[in-house]
């Protein structure tokens, strides 16, 4: 029987690997992931969706009634339960790659693809939902500006990369699709 190591298998070589997105706010985490996941035939999970769920909560909430380090610390603790179940594909929140050993975690169990989009499209994206408590404020978009510049080195630690453009999801799917048959495990 061929195994995911077996040069010989037709498995994909991501095969035994959830895959994790990563990426700012607006890049289509969510939207994206969940066709990806279709198309594998996969479950998706969200991160945030699962920090909802288990806070009884919206982000907003935990934010505004707990704090943002407390939200880091579930966000955590989510992601590391959620890395345990068979392979998937995970839509993270966008700033849960920034934490070390989030990004460990990640490292060992996933593979992460950073999904990179410019900031007028992202800015573009974020302003049809009012519900990121980051971007409350009267600067949204300088902040937004601000924190493209200061998460770059983290995403692009990410195992792949594909750039997000608007159009049809599926063209951002079929990229994902192509760069993960150029991975390989180390
Ligand atoms: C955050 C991104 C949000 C959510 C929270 C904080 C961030 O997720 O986790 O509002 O720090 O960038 P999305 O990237 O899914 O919007």
């Amino acid at each position: 029987m061929p195994s995911d190591s077996d040069p010989s298998s037709s498995a994909p070589p991501f095969q035994g690997r959830t895959i994790a997105l990563v990426g700012l706010m607006g890049a289509g985490k969510s939207t994206v992931g969940r066709r990806l996941a279709d198309k594998l035939g996969r479950n998706f999970y969200d991160s945030d969706h699962e920090i909802e769920k288990a806070a009884g909560l919206s982000i907003s909430d935990i934010f505004s009634l707990h704090g943002e380090a407390d939200f880091r610390r579930g966000e955590k603790q989510v992601i590391r339960r959620l890395l345990e179940l068979p392979p998937h594909v995970l839509a993270t929140g966008g700033g849960a790659y920034l934490d070390p050993e989030t990004r460990q975690v990640l490292r060992e169990r996933a593979i992460t693809v950073w999904l990179n989009a410019d900031l007028e499209t992202l800015w573009r994206r974020v302003q049809k939902r009012d519900t990121r408590p980051l971007l409350q404020r009267a600067d949204a978009k300088d902040h937004l500006a601000h924190l493209v510049l200061e998460r770059e080195p983290f995403y692009s630690q990410a195992d792949l990369v594909v750039h997000s453009k608007d159009g049809p999801h599926t063209h951002t799917v079929n990229a994902i699709l192509k760069a993960l048959q150029t991975w390989k495990s180390e």
